[in-house]
């Protein structure tokens, strides 16, 4: 069974995909952990976010791997623990370029659709359900306000002590929705046979156990 959780930046589908994964004894693929790592590769060379080509080789021959860990999961690059650098500023602020070049996403997609075939699946991204598992049993696209949204990084944050302001939060998301939703390739966008789940006022518990309720109509 493959599950397909997508929605914009800051909708809580990775905190719901990992715990329905854990729930069901499922393999969790964070997508998005993957584009922030070719982010990361491309920063590491010192090349230009929009190398193309550039990017692409170096991936060709880059191994990206997830390990499970107490607090989540842990993100590898060629043997290397990067779990923290995806999330800084400087990545967060140029993934949504690497991920919109043509030959990365090939390459990822190829990558996703390889450990989707592994077994059984809860993977979350932008284009899960309509690109790389387009056969998923179960396509979930979850939304909330950009203010929302917004808060929730806002409290993440600050219990990280990194300190934002809101509004500034807010723009960045709005601007990553943008650009996420208007690329050329695969932007974000509802897969016509996925659920919408609006998780604005919904607790975590809530919005996993709408999609275990979805899950178990499928099984
Ligand atoms: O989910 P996230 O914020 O970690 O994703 C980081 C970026 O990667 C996001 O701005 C868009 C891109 N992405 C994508 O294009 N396709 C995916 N399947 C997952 C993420």
């Amino acid at each position: 069974m493959q599950i397909a959780i997508d929605g914009p930046a800051s909708s809580g589908k990775s905190t719901v995909a990992k715990i329905v994964a854990t729930k069901l004894g499922f393999v969790y693929v964070d997508t998005g952990a993957m584009y922030r790592a070719s982010t990361v590769l491309a920063q590491k060379l010192g090349l230009d976010f929009g190398d193309e080509a550039g990017i692409l080789a170096a991936l060709k021959h880059a191994d990206i791997q997830f390990k499970p860990d107490q607090a989540g999961q842990k993100v590898f690059l060629n043997g290397e623990d990067i779990t923290l650098a995806i999330r800084t500023p400087a990545i967060t602020n140029n993934v949504s370029q690497v991920s919109a070049l043509a030959g990365v996403r090939t390459e990822m997609v190829a990558r996703q659709r390889q450990l989707a075939d592994q077994g059984q699946v809860v993977m979350d991204g932008r284009d899960i359900g309509t690109t790389v598992l387009p056969t998923a049993e179960v396509k979930i696209f979850m939304v909330a306000s950009a203010q929302e949204r917004a808060k929730r990084r806002y409290a993440e944050n600050t219990a990280k002590g990194i300190m934002t302001p809101l509004a500034t939060l807010q723009a960045e998301i709005e601007l990553r929705d943008q650009k996420d939703s208007t690329r050329a390739i695969s932007p974000l966008k509802k897969a016509a046979d996925a659920i919408e789940i609006d998780t604005t006022q919904l607790t975590i518990d809530e919005v996993v156990d709408t999609i275990l309720a979805i899950v178990k109509k499928n099984m």
